[in-house]
This record gives structure tokens, sequence and C-alpha cells, in this order.
């Protein structure tokens, strides 16, 4: 793998055996025993991702780096390029890099070349396959496998990132995906069906809502019936089948997409699947930078309780 920039790259293989080594990280945390500088570039808003790759690559023991966009060059009109080659100079090993632009490392690589990997944490509307990464433990988790389990992805699929890496993944895996969203907010470039949210509580296994993303939109979107209309109310909820798990990759707007009191509810995991981002980023890290050559498998150190003597 080259850099590690989209769902559509990874093959079944490949995931399963990432997913497998978040699960083992998970009940052996591990760490990599050699100096390795980790370069965090920040260009849109981030709590969750931003916060569970720095603890990840802290739980690594490695050093970290974080630029913002206000604390940075490329307010003086420098390129994402040349602020990449930049942190390559002086050093960093690999870079995480979030950013407004749907295809931002087409665009670096047609600058020139990077000689470090690059993990996409955000690119535009397109993709983020560590959110999907940490979705899909979070489903192997509750089911074993995602196969034949339908899934339905509810809500502003059309300017999320988030629908688009999990559907085109899920469909790999042999799940069912569905879509449902308010007008407005479909994507029919993709080949998925959509349902309304009366259907989909009814079937799914797992319910993914997601944001409307606001920031992403021309027109002010009014929200005042959105709930009752299209999201997860408490008497759509108590349609859905026991098994069912409710998801969001979070930020949450609750009271919009979803009722406030689904949240920490018996069937949401979306705390767990925050938890689970961090174990799957140390998994990912591990697998890129073994595949880079940047580390091999005596640079990895399992963490066994500590006895001290
Ligand atoms: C998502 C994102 O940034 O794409 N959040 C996240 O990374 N956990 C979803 C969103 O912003 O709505």
């Amino acid at each position: 793998m080259k850099h590690f920039i989209s769902m559509q790259q990874l093959s079944k293989e490949t995931m399963n055996q990432i997913l497998k080594e978040a699960e083992l990280i998970r009940k052996s945390p591990k760490t990599i025993n050699k100096q390795l500088f980790a370069a965090n570039l920040f260009f849109e808003p981030s709590t969750r991702t931003k916060m569970s790759f720095e603890v990840a690559q802290r739980k690594l023991g490695l050093e970290v780096l974080n630029l913002y966009e206000e604390g940075s060059s490329l307010i003086k009109g420098e390129s994402l390029y040349d602020t990449a080659k930049t942190f390559e100079a002086i050093g960093a090993d690999f870079l995480v890099v979030r950013h407004p632009s749907d295809y931002w490392m087409d665009e670096i690589e047609e600058e020139g070349q990077l000689n470090i990997p690059v993990f996409n944490a955000g690119s535009g509307k397109e993709e983020h396959p560590t959110q999907c990464m940490l979705d899909l433990l979070t489903m192997y988790q509750e089911f074993g496998n995602v196969e034949g389990k339908k899934v339905v992805i509810a809500g502003d699929i059309i300017h999320s990132r988030v629908a688009k890496s999990n559907a085109r993944a899920l469909e790999k895996l042999g799940a069912d995906v569905y879509f449902s969203a308010a007008p407005g907010f479909e994507d029919h470039s993709l080949p998925f069906p959509y349902i309304t949210m009366d259907e989909a509580v009814e079937i799914a296994d797992a319910l993914m809502l997601l944001r409307i993303q606001h920031e992403r939109h021309i027109h002010k979107t009014e929200t005042d019936d959105y709930l009752s209309l299209y999201g997860l109310t408490m008497e759509r909820a108590a349609r859905m089948q026991k098994h069912a798990i409710i998801m969001h990759p979070a930020p949450i707007n609750r009271g919009v997409e979803i009722d406030t009191r689904l949240v920490e509810s018996k069937q949401s995991r979306i705390f767990k699947q925050m938890e689970n981002g961090v174990y799957v980023r140390m998994a990912i890290l591990i697998h890129v930078l073994k595949e880079w050559g940047i580390i091999n498998e005596n640079d990895i150190n399992e963490c066994k309780a500590l006895n001290i003597i």
C-alpha cells in the first residue's frame, strides 16, 4: 500500500487483517521501539479524529507534531504540497492530513513526490477511511462478520465522506447497504437503494446516523421538523430489532438526527466507536509503517504488565 487514502484501495483481506490486528492491540497494547515523528496536519475542525490519532501515536510511543491552519504558513499562501514536503524535510516519518478538498492527495501527487506515508483523516465529502475502519471494527465486535448484515446509512449522504467510505467498504465485505435521506441529501451517483427512516428501523442490523454537514451547504437547512420527519425518534427506535445497534461518527446534533435520550441508550455504540478509533488507528499506523519498511517486527514491543521488582 502506498498512502492510506481511500477505502477503495483496500482489499477485503487487508481490511480483515487490520481489524484483527486492532482487536489484538485492544487486548494487548503495542509500542514502537524506535524514535519516529508523527505530523498531524488538520485544515478542518476535528475533535475525535485528531485526538484519537494523537492518543494512538502516543500509545505507540511516537513523537507528535501538530500543525493548525491558523498558525501555519498556509495562510501566507503556501501550498499543501510544500507544507507536506517541509515536514518531510524536518524529519517527520509520516503525515496525517485532514483537508476540505475531496482529492487533496491527488493534488499533492500532481505537484511532486512525497517520500513518507500519508494517512487520510478526512478528505472533503469523499473519504474518511480511518473512521470507516473503526465503524467496521465496531460492527465486527457486534456481529462477528458483516456479510449479509443490513446496514442503513441515514442522513446527509451527498455531503458525507463517512457515508461514502462506509458504503463502498461494506459492499465489498458483503453487507447489504441502504441509504436513507431527506430530499436533496441523496447521492444518486452511488448504487445503493433508498428507504425511509420508518423502513430503516424495521430492517437495520446497524443504523448509522449522520450529522447534517451545514458547513458544506450553500443554503441554510432548516432543522425544526428534521427529527420527526427523517430522524431517529424514541417511537422509531422502539421498532428496531432487539439485536440492532445505533451508530454515529459524531459530532452529534442531539434532537436533530437523533433523540438525545438514544445517544447513550443500550443499543447505542456511539462511544464504543470512539474508543475503537484509537485501536484501529494504532493498527493502521503499524500496518502501513511496516509496509514502507519504516519499522519491522523487531521494532514492535508487546506491552505486558510492568513487573517492577
Ligand atoms: C465526521 C467527519 O469529520 O467526517 N466526524 C468524524 O470524523 N468523527 C463526521 C462529521 O463531521 O459529521
